[in-house]
């Protein structure tokens, strides 16, 4: 019998980019395929069947691919956690580390109210420091994390277990070893 396609069968790796040395996995082609992204969705949503969820979050920018078809599915709404300068009201800040230097994610600080369950959305985990900023975010407006939900884990940068040590519930469709 042949094999069946899977999601990870979808991802297209990229080799030296944006440097050299790095193997980019490129999720493009996952979700330019209709049957590719529709098993994304639903086995993103798998885990959580039957269970309470407020809000969507997801992380720029590949993030909001995945996370606006995420809560279309769920019918809840989605709030987007974006680059700084970018959302026009009232926001609050996270500063996280990038291999180059430091970054800063925003959110409105009206998105998430106090007590909803929140799914956190985004592509990839590497070492996990995205996912960190966002998950102090959604803490600081009151908002209780189900879940960090990914495409794709890089075990070897320790996203994964970074984010267990702060208490969270961890899923991913997929692994790469090597980066
Ligand atoms: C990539 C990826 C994740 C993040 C993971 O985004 O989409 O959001 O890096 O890395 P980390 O776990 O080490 O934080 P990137 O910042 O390249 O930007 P983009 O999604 O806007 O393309
Ligand atoms: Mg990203």
């Amino acid at each position: 019998m042949p094999k069946s396609t899977t999601v990870k069968d979808y991802i297209r790796t990229i080799a030296d980019f944006p440097h050299e040395g790095i193997m980019f996995r490129d999720v493009t082609t996952l979700f330019a395929d209709p049957r590719g992204f529709r098993m994304a969705v639903d086995q993103m949503l798998h885990p959580y069947a039957g269970m309470r969820i407020d809000k969507v979050v997801g992380l720029e920018a590949r993030g909001f691919i995945l996370g606006g078809a995420v809560a279309h599915q769920l019918s809840v709404g989605f709030v987007p956690i974006r680059k700084k300068g970018k959302l026009p009201g009232k926001v609050i800040s996270e500063d996280y580390q990038l291999e180059y230097g430091e970054a800063v994610v925003e959110v409105h600080d009206d998105a998430i109210s106090a007590g909803e369950k929140v799914l956190l959305v985004d592509d990839l985990l590497a070492t996990g420091g995205t996912a960190e900023a966002g998950i102090r975010l959604i803490e600081r407006l009151g908002g209780e994390i189900l879940s960090c939900a990914f495409i794709i884990d890089l075990p070897e940068l320790g996203g994964r277990a970074r984010l267990e040590k702060l208490g969270m519930d961890v899923h991913a469709l997929c692994a790469f070893e090597g980066l």
